[in-house]
């Protein structure tokens, strides 16, 4: 069994990312389970509490999760052509100690789900960047970006256009397929 968490970067109810995250692991390949961190109990990065006997319980379970997957999933909107705080301060939890953290050489993929026509594709791109600041292994493939989430997901929140459905489906039997082979 390959493990992949997921980590959305949105924390809001109706969240399309959040939708999307639920959609990958629905549609994920036989023997891939995905579980899903949700991030609102985590506080905003302090480096004072940063220590074994005063980190947050939410950020030492999240890099608990994190160590113990065989890959990590980040879904997320793109804010101001930019990562929303919400994922940049849990990959800055995440990223400690710097190198020996539990990201340095986690396999990651990306997604995410955008109002507009951008498709996050910009986010994602700082995301990466972030993700290579914390050598941590960048999948290298077209990413999933899904511009005009609205048009994309039905009212309750489930993925229903086709296309949509086949783009994720590939992108995590190839991530799959990628995570076995690099973590042998
Ligand atoms: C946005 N949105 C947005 N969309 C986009 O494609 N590029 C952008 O730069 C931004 N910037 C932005 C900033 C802020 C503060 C908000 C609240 C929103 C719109 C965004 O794509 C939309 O709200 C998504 O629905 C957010 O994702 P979730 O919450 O549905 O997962």
């Amino acid at each position: 069994m390959t493990t992949i968490l997921g980590i959305a970067g949105s924390l809001r109810a109706g969240s399309y990312n959040r939708a999307l995250l639920r959609t990958a692991r629905e549609l994920a390949p036989e023997g891939v389970q995905v579980d899903i961190f949700d991030l609102t109990p985590v506080p905003l990065y302090n480096a004072d509490v940063d220590t074994d006997e005063q980190r947050p319980p939410a950020v030492t379970a999240m890099k608990q999760a994190i160590a113990e997957a065989d890959a990590v999933l980040l879904v997320s909107p793109e804010y101001n052509y930019g990562v929303p705080g919400v994922m940049k301060n849990a990959l800055d939890w995440a990223s400690r100690p710097a190198f020996r953290s539990p990201m340095a050489r986690k396999p990651t993929g990306l997604m995410g789900a955008s109002a507009g026509t951008s498709g996050t594709m910009r986010g994602q791109e700082q995301i990466k960047l972030n993700l290579l600041g914390m050598i941590a292994d960048v999948f290298a493939h077209k990413s999933v970006a899904v511009p005009r989430a609205s048009e994309k997901f039905d009212d309750d929140l489930r993925l229903v256009d086709e296309r949509t459905r086949e783009i994720v489906t590939r992108y995590l039997a190839d991530f799959a397929a990628w995570v076995e082979r690099v973590t042998v």
